[in-house]
């Protein structure tokens, strides 16, 4: 049985170690986490709410202290519940659905780890950094130790000792991919779960632990938890999440713009970190993988694991998913590493992210940077065909309803309904960081305070920041915004704001949700935030009362893309909007409460994490088996005697045969390798049985093809991609246009001036006007790298602003390719097989074709071997026999590995048969009949 490897940074499962000597209770029995065991409950919350009660309700009538001091008696309470509630054993908990990950080795907090010997952070400045380098390459020369020179470094010894003798046990990890932990045990519980692998690090720095230790660990995380532990290094680590994660990769897919004087993307030293991590990855996979596994590869601090599999295991079944948004083109080119990154990710098979929007920015980065061919669902990556889908991931509706059950739940929410009785409380959890938009939701509400005097007193916003690390500067600003907001709008009775600087448990938030009348998320950007998710499901009354309460929405989220207009759909920097925004969830009736509700509650309900999970590994089969199908060494050699035996039994035959790169090898703007009057020759004879009929198509003029073939007079031509057709048998220059001329001509003179535009500026180009498309070529551009650059922006451009004509921009080659997107090599075979079916039956004598062989090469031949194999499988025609002449990945049924040369070798063989075996009489009529004819 096929097992499937989840890999993501962290492992769902982390360690917690013991002193020897003051031994905890042995742990229970391992057993996988499902969500029934949830109902064995998590006692948090429930001892300590008492205490609580003093702290997050502040006494109203109390003299108002300073905040701040305020915040701090709570928080000591707080971190007390905080800490019993995250400690728990792995087979009985609750995960998070947002991602909660913070800095490596935060789980320290709370649970008892090593600490990180990656030596000193990376500094903002490169010239920093370079001379801590030196200072490490000299102490290490000296001791002959890799040690970072620090204070640490002296205490090392006695810290790696101190872990020795401790025992462990496994935890449930509290940072990681909740939203993907959730899904996956979600297809689990329905029964229709896979054999998986979870693959990931521990979320501590492990160099403090002897080899021993780590095996220990690892062998019981494989054969108890479905788990593959991947060490690293702790200055790896360090590099790769602290720094090339966090300051560079995170902040540019969400638009914070390296550009930013503040940015450190510049710096690219941490790259090598980065690599290191993702190269563990995939070397973990790679010593395990069976063959028939699939690789399920996640978010964006793995980008290059795909690639580095798909180097080894060629036939592996990869798919990627990202969980966060991904920027459009302009703002993802601003990253050094950006080509490999794509590349990395290009790896997999499948492709996927959260929305249909960020699915088209990555394509649209891929046609501009990588300038390779795309469509709406792929890109050609080399050789191979790689496909882009989207699907949002969601929740686990039962999970939630257990999580609504756990002890202290329906205890807060009589609190908080006592405490906020006749208010309209609006709730808010978010991460404290740039991208989350705390500042701008502040701000909003501020200005909804002093725009709408009438809701003063009436309207409380709780917001929870669930992590203030690193972010001092924003945090002194939203701390100021509140601390004016209090003093601005508090009265003895009422507090309108209710800032919490840390996070809260999972039943008071779950009881927060519940009791609420509002959401409120503005962030700037994000993927998937799934707290509307949990809402809709909290929302959604069952012995509490109904609320149905709305929910304000950043439309630069992805959740947004899912809610649509169920949603009150805001733009974070519009602070006027949100707060007319918070005045219109006040106001809002009954009816369209419940009619937002409704339909936000079907959503969560259908796209849910198990439906997530499923359909993409159901898609990822479904690709890899069509790529697998398409690849050429899958796919028979072409026999010939099987040929030769249906050429002969048919009485009516029809060729269509590519040119460039079938019947001859292309070497560029005119020069063709073979030798012409082979071709030629080939094709007079295959010709002069009139059983035959016989097409050429090529991307070239019609005056070219005429030219070329002006000692064919009998053979069909296709020119121009499709856009024009010389019937088998007509006069040389009787061509029938597809296009509609006058509207070539139009869009063409728009192109013409984005194509000089671009001619201008790359030495060495220069543009071919053809009659139904315009061709920029650079193949002799003297800086060929610069050129391809500017050819991706030129297509792009065109893609972009000529959306009203129908055409695109296609890169061929060294050159790119404006044409029409109605007109292909596929549609002008439609048109001859309709047109000769029409005159058989007009013309007496002559049957329905009863053999077609067609071949080709290139990308754009797929259109036509599928119709051809198409007319096959319905029996239309007798016998169709599709060749593939090429390396690429194709549709065709059959292949020909001496290229060029192996296809008019087998035409010769069968023009041969034709003429042995036709009768002379026969043949001179035809001849006659084909010539007056034309
Ligand atoms: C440190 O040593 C490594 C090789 O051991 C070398 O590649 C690197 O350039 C050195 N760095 C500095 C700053 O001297
Ligand atoms: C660990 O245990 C061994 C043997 O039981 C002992 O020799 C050693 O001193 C202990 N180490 C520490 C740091 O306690
Ligand atoms: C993958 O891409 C190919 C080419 O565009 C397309 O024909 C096929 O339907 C796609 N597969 C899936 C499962 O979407
Ligand atoms: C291109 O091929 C055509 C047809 O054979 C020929 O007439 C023409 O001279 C060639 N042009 C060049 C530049 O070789
Ligand atoms: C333009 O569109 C075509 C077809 O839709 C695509 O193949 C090409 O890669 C696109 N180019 C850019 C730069 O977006
Ligand atoms: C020809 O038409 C097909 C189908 O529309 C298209 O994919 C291809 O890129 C076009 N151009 C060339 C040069 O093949």
């Amino acid at each position: 049985m096929s097992s499937t490897f989840i890999l993501s940074l962290f492992l769902p499962y982390t360690i917690d170690f013991h002193d020897s000597g003051r031994e905890r209770p042995p742990s229970p029995p391992p057993r996988r986490p499902t969500v029934q065991r949830l109902q064995s409950k998590l006692a948090s919350g429930a001892g300590t709410t008492a205490d609580l009660k003093a702290s997050l309700f502040e006494d109203p009538t109390a003299p108002q202290s300073p905040l701040e001091q305020k915040r701090e008696e709570f928080f000591a309470q707080f971190n007390l519940e905080r800490q019993n509630h995250f400690k728990q054993p792995a087979d009985r908990s609750v995960v998070r659905n947002d991602a909660f990950s913070s800095d490596f080795g935060a789980a320290a907090q709370y649970f008892n780890q090593p600490k990180s010997r990656a030596g000193p952070l990376p500094s903002g400045n490169i010239l920093d950094y370079a001379k801590i380098q030196e200072q490490v390459n000299q102490s290490q020369t000296a001791s002959r130790k890799v040690s970072p020179p620090n204070a640490k470094s002296s205490r090392k010894g006695s810290h790696e000792r101190s872990f020795e003798n401790k025992t462990w046990t496994v935890e449930t990890a509290i940072q990681g991919n909740g939203g993907l932990t959730n899904a996956i045990q979600a297809t689990a519980s329905s029964g229709t779960g896979f054999d998986k692998i979870w693959v990931g690090t521990l979320g501590f720095p492990t160099d403090a632990l002897l080899d021993d230790r780590k095996n220990e660990i690892s062998e019981k995380l494989e054969s108890e938890y479905e788990s593959l532990t991947v060490f690293c290094t702790d200055r790896d680590l360090d590099g790769h999440y602290t720094h090339f994660c966090k300051t560079i990769l995170w902040p540019v897919f969400h638009y914070q713009i390296p550009d930013h004087p503040k940015s450190k993307a510049y710096e690219d030293h941490s790259w090598k970190f980065y690599k290191a991590v993702n190269q563990a990855f995939a070397d973990k996979v790679i010593s395990s993988y069976k063959r028939g596994d699939i690789i399920w590869v996640n978010d964006y601090h793995l980008l290059l694991v795909p690639g580095m599999i798909r180097s080894k295991l060629p036939d592996a079944q990869i798919g990627f998913f990202l969980h966060t948004a991904f920027p459009s083109s302009e703002v993802f080119r601003c990253l050094s590493a950006r080509k490999e990154l794509l590349d990395g990710m290009l790896g997999a098979n499948l492709v996927a992210f959260q929305t249909r929007e960020y699915a088209n920015h990555f394509l649209q980065t891929c046609a501009r940077l990588l300038t390779v061919e795309v469509t709406g669902d792929g890109v050609a990556s080399g050789e191979r065909w790689v496909n882009v889908t989207h699907q949002p991931i969601g929740i686990d509706p039962a999970a939630m309803k257990l999580a609504r059950e756990l002890p202290g739940v329906d205890e807060w929410i009589l609190q908080l309904q006592e405490r906020y009785k006749g208010k309209f409380l609006i709730v808010a959890r978010d991460q404290l960081d740039h991208v989350r938009g705390v500042r701008q939701k502040l701000l909003a509400f501020e200005l909804f305070l002093n725009k709408y005097p009438q809701y003063r007193d009436k309207v409380v916003l709780i917001q929870v920041a669930t992590s203030t690390t690193e972010n001092g500067e924003l945090l002194a600003t939203v701390s100021d915004i509140s601390t004016r907001i209090d003093s601005v709008y508090s009265t003895l009775a009422h507090q309108p704001l209710v800032f919490l600087k840390q996070d809260i448990s999972i039943p008071q938030y779950v009881a927060l949700l519940t009791v609420a009348d509002c959401l409120m998320i503005t962030s700037l950007r994000e993927g998937m935030n799934l707290t509307p998710h949990e809402f809709v499901l909290c929302q959604d009354g069952t012995a509490s009362e109904k609320k149905h309460a709305p929910i304000i929405l950043s439309e630069f989220t992805g959740s947004a893309m899912v809610f649509g207009d169920s949603c009150l759909q805001i733009n974070p920097w519009d602070y006027k909007q949100t707060a007319d925004a918070i005045k219109t969830a006040v106001d809002m009736s009954e009816a369209e409460k419940e009619r937002r509700h409704n339909k936000a509650r079907n959503l969560v309900h259908h796209y849910t994490g198990n439906y997530w999970a499923e359909n993409l590994v159901k898609e990822l089969d479904k690709v890899h088996s069509e790529h697998y199908r398409r690849d050429t060494s899958a796919i028979p050699r072409l026999n010939l005697a099987q040929l030769i035996d249906k050429y002969k039994t048919a009485d009516r035959r029809i060729f269509i045969l590519d040119y460039e790169g079938t019947l001859a090898s292309f070497g560029g703007d005119n020069t063709t390798l073979t030798p012409l009057q082979r071709v030629i020759d080939t094709l007079n004879e295959l010709l002069s049985d009139r059983r035959n009929i016989v097409y050429v198509m090529s991307l070239r003029t019609p005056e070219d093809l005429q030219s070329l073939f002006h000692k064919v007079p009998l053979v069909g031509l296709i020119a121009e991609n499709g856009s024009f057709l010389r019937e088998y048998g007509a006069s040389q220059d009787e061509w029938i246009a597809f296009t509609d001329l006058e509207a070539t001509t139009k869009w063409k003179k728009d192109v013409r001036r984005v194509l000089q535009y671009y001619a201008e500026r790359v030495e060495g180009s220069s543009i071919e006007e053809r009659h139904c498309s315009l061709v920029f070529r650079y193949e002799k551009a003297e800086d060929i790298e610069a050129a391809r650059s500017q050819a991706g922006d030129c297509a792009n451009h065109i893609n972009d602003s000529c959306d009203m004509y129908d055409i695109h921009a296609v890169p061929v080659g060294k050159s790119i390719l404006v044409e029409s997107v109605s007109f292909s090599k596929g549609t002008a075979a439609t048109n001859i097989f309709s047109r000769l079916r029409e005159k058989n039956v007009n013309v007496k004598g002559l049957k329905n074709p009863d053999f077609l062989m067609v071949a080709g090469d290139d990308r754009e031949d797929e259109t036509i071997f599928e119709w051809a194999n198409e007319l096959g499988d319905k029996g239309v025609i007798r016998d169709v026999t599709t060749v593939h002449v090429g390396k690429r990945n194709t549709c065709a049924k059959t292949t020909i590995t001496q290229g060029t040369s192996g296809l008019l070798t087998v035409l010769e063989k069968l023009a041969k048969v034709s003429t042995e075996g036709v009768d002379a009489a026969d043949y001179f009529s035809g001849r006659k009949a084909s010539i007056s004819a034309g």
